[in-house]
């Protein structure tokens, strides 16, 4: 992650990627049109290359042409340009190979010396239970090295999900620190690669306006809010085995809620940034399901309508269990117990085919304590809400009250609202732009550290738990487009508060 604005090129010296899982989802509609607009905007090394190793037989040519369709198809600017397509498609070679064969290893350690590459990375983007036995070949080919041997460095890139539970994270990284240390590990959370996600530490830390009043004395509670209006999509096979806590709340829900809560770092380096963030997982009250009213709520989609379109429930998609239990939503209640937080309640929530697409972070401060204004009583202010809109439409609002023109003094709402788009005359860089070369750079600020992940999962599982052993009871449905099940907003309007509905 860097804070300077107009750096153009880099200097981090021959880099090989070695993509896994080259021929999936992953890589054609994220990891290769990302390359590509970085290499249009001359940030890859001179010499670079991209290794695609899957099962699936291609040839150098083949891979190129997918990859190719795949960036004119999901690229936001498209390819643009056949000549910069060409220049960067001859960095891009495919091995046929099988992840857990010995042999096909030595032949990628063969065709990665042939590219005569110092410097490596390895990108999991195979499904998860692979991870550990991908790992245990790299190190058995004598492919991984420890930090930084002799000027040259390797680097491990894994996707989530990790872990899906407190055990098998710790497993996981139990497997990986057996071959690489914690330096050499890059675990994604592409959240944080948002533009929008890391400008909550620029909006925090970079002005004084703020700060003073980002305490439990000045706001009432916040609001995290990541909405879908798409379903499943093709991903059910994953989804019915991971769901709402895992797929969303163990990581990118709980990342926004860490940058809105932590302290200020003692400075801009990844260790002081994930020390803090580590810090507010250890502050928060562990989620105890059993107790008295409810911390979270959690719902799956039936039928409905998205864009204007009749769509199906969740037990009808394809692949789906007819009498599936997986959340598709959910809404948790977090207690941050330290002098900052203390008594400001941070409510998440998450859910596929909601209204609308919008993630954002809302900080709902408190009501003026006294009544001024007769012909406007007190009840009927809004308090001030700062809203951070990580995406769509991204940019930051505040609302405020005003003076309505008139000889009474009547109140209403305005925003100042601050728009990326119309301030920058551009849209924010894909996260995976960010993530991918800030890995090679070596800069982890924006990457998952393994006391993180423990910490998020040690949080969420007892929840987990409480929900499987009750998965068969009372478990509420909400209509594709709405907001979510009935039961999410008595979930909070016991609190005397009403979500936003942005
Ligand atoms: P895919 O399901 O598309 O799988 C990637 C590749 O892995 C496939 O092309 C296939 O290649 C190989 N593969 C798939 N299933 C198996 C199997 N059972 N045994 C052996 N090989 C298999 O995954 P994605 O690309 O969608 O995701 C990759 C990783 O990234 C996953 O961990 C996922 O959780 C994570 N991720 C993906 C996101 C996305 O948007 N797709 C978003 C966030 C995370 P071949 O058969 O040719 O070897
Ligand atoms: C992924 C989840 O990590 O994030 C998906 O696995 C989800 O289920 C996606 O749709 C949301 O990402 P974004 O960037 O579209 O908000």
């Amino acid at each position: 992650m860097t804070l300077s604005l107009t750096e153009t090129s880099e200097n981090f010296g021959p880099c090989a990627m070695v993509i896994f899982g080259a021929t999936g989802d992953l890589t054609k509609r994220k990891l290769i049109p990302a390359l590509y607009s970085l290499s249009m905007d001359h940030r890859l090394p001179d010499k670079f290359s991209v290794l695609g190793y899957a099962r699936s037989e291609m040839n150098d040519e083949e891979f190129r042409r997918k990859m190719r369709d795949a960036t004119s198809e999901f690229s936001g600017a498209g390819l643009k340009n056949e000549t910069a397509w060409e220049k960067f498609a001859q960095q891009l070679y495919f091995l046929p190979g099988n992840y857990q064969e010995p042999k096909d290893y030595l032949r990628l350690k063969e065709a990665l010396a042939k590219l005569d590459r110092r410097n490596r990375i390895f990108y999991l983007a195979i499904p998860p239970d692979l991870y550990a036995p991908v790992i245990r070949q790299i190190a058995a080919a004598g492919l991984a090295g420890r930090g930084t041997e002799n000027g040259r460095w390797t680097r491990i890139i894994i996707e989530k999900p990790f872990g899906s539970d407190l055990a098998t994270a710790k497993a996981l990284n139990r497997e990986v620190h057996e071959v690489f240390d914690e330096e050499q590990v890059y675990r994604i959370d592409h959240y944080l690669g948002k533009e929008t996600v890391q400008n909550i530490l620029v909006f925090r830390f970079a002005n004084s306006v703020f700060e003073p009043i980002w305490n439990r004395r000045y706001i009432d509670h916040v609001q995290i809010t990541a909405a879908e209006s798409m379903g499943v999509e093709n991903r059910n096979g994953y989804y019915e085995k991971a769901d709402m806590i895992r797929d969303m709340f163990q990581n990118h829900l709980l990342q926004l809620l860490c940058l809105t809560a932590m302290e200020p770092p003692v400075s801009f380096t990844a260790d002081a940034v994930r020390d803090e963030k580590a810090k507010v997982l250890r502050a928060i009250r562990p989620i105890s399901p059993a107790e008295g009213s409810p911390v979270a709520v959690r719902g799956q989609y039936a039928s409905g309508t998205a864009g204007g379109k009749e769509v199906v429930g969740y037990r009808e998609e394809t692949g789906v269990d007819p009498k599936s239990m997986t959340e598709t939503y959910a809404a948790v209640k977090l207690s941050i117990e330290n002098w900052r937080w203390q008594g400001v309640p941070f409510y998440l929530r998450s859910g596929k085919r909601l209204a609308k697409r919008v993630t954002e972070v809302a900080i709902h401060f408190k009501k003026p304590p006294l009544l001024l204004f007769k012909a406007c009583p007190v009840e009927q202010l809004s308090p001030n809400v700062l809203v951070l809109r990580i995406q769509p439409d991204e940019g930051i609002s505040l609302t405020f009250e005003v003076k309505e023109p008139g000889p009474e003094v009547c109140v209403n709402s305005l925003s100042l609202d601050f728009s990326y788009q119309t301030a920058f005359g551009t849209a924010p860089p894909e996260a995976y732009e960010t993530l991918l070369l800030d890995c090679m750079r070596g800069d982890s600020t924006l990457f998952t550290r393994q006391d993180w992940v423990e910490l998020a999962w040690s949080l969420l599982t007892p929840l987990l738990e409480s929900w499987q052993a009750t998965r068969a009871e009372n478990f509420p449905t909400y209509n594709a487009g709405s907001w979510g099940p009935e039961e999410a907003d008595a979930f909070i309007e016991r609190d005397g508060r009403r979500w936003r509905r942005p």
